[in-house]
């Protein structure tokens, strides 16, 4: 995976996964993604840097916040942006997703931002493209998301500063989550002191013990002591074989409400990747409360988006 992501010279060519990704690449993106949001050390040309280029939304899968930041993140660098809409494309005649970007790519698309609901998907895209056209993975089944995996640390950095001396919870469906995964790689890469997960056995991985993560399966246990409290959906389109939870059960053993928030430091950040479901996983008052940080990470979205796409173009 890492001779696909990264070039030999260490810069980016895709992004699929966090795992296998050097600190240091994940630094510069930050740093570069620092810049676009502060607009400090910035240049006007960096504003035009992808110009000429073409940037093509692939979302098999529904999305509102990593689309529309992809496109505003490309659009903000200049490049021409392409949301191909998967429903009225020709995927619908039986044309496979190999010959549709072989096409797109002979429309000289530069970098594709791909979302699909089968794990593995934008890696097999990667392996098989015979152009120098980047793939950047928005999503793939319960696998990753490492732009949101990114997005949530840099969050947790603006607020935070020192992964080493933060003890992080994720809360929910680890199993179906694509974004516990990218973050629990994201965190430990970084050198996170202690990764925590809490949810109900049923939504554990079977390998929850070898992803380096203290296991917790009560919220009053795993709160304690947490500086950063990710809060997950119940991924219910993921869910094939087990019995979906009563919403009601599940918020009264593993919802966020204020009442537990105190179990929790008390500067404790709330985050969550969105969508939300409140009443589900988190009440109104927490996800709209002074803790929060979720519409931060929505912002802060664009700029390690921009940051990513940089790096592929330019950063050779
Ligand atoms: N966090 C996230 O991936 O949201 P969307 O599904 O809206 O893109």
């Amino acid at each position: 995976m890492k001779n696909l992501q990264q070039s030999e010279n260490k810069k980016l060519q895709h992004l699929l996964s966090i795992k296998g990704l050097d600190k240091k690449i994940i630094e510069e993106i930050f740093n570069d993604a620092d810049k676009f949001l502060e607009k400090k050390d910035i240049k006007l040309d960096d504003y035009t840097s992808l110009n000429g280029k073409t940037v093509c939304n692939l979302f098999f899968e529904n999305s509102t916040r990593t689309q529309t930041t992809f496109e505003i993140a490309a659009k903000r660098l200049s490049a021409n942006v392409i949301n191909l809409d998967i429903a009225t494309s020709s995927q619908s005649k039986g044309e496979s997703i190999l010959d549709l970007i072989n096409n797109l790519i002979a429309m000289s698309v530069d970098i594709f931002v791909i979302r699909h609901s089968e794990p593995g998907i934008p890696e097999l895209i990667a392996k098989n493209i015979k152009s120098n056209a980047h793939i950047i993975n928005a999503g793939d089944g319960n696998r990753e998301h490492p732009t949101q995996g990114l997005l949530d640390a840099f969050t947790i950095r603006e607020f935070k500063k020192d992964f080493s001396n933060l003890k992080v919870a994720i809360v929910g469906d680890i199993e179906h989550s694509r974004v516990a995964k990218s973050e629990i790689n994201v965190l430990s890469t970084l050198g996170t002191k202690e990764i925590r997960v809490i949810g109900p056995k049923a939504l554990m991985p079977s390998n929850i013990n070898n992803l380096n993560v203290n296991v917790f399966h009560t919220m009053e246990e795993g709160l304690k002591d947490v500086d950063v409290i990710m809060m997950l959906r119940i991924q219910k389109e993921r869910m094939s074989n087990k019995t979906v939870p009563s919403e009601s059960e599940y918020f009264k053993s593993f919802g966020l409400n204020q009442e537990r928030l105190k179990i929790a430091n008390n500067d404790a950040l709330v985050l969550h990747p969105g969508p939300i479901n409140r009443g589900v996983e988190i009440e109104s008052e927490v996800a709209d409360g002074k803790q929060s940080a979720i519409l931060n990470q929505v912002k802060y979205g664009i700029a390690i988006r921009m940051a990513v796409m940089v790096m592929m173009i330019h950063k050779k």
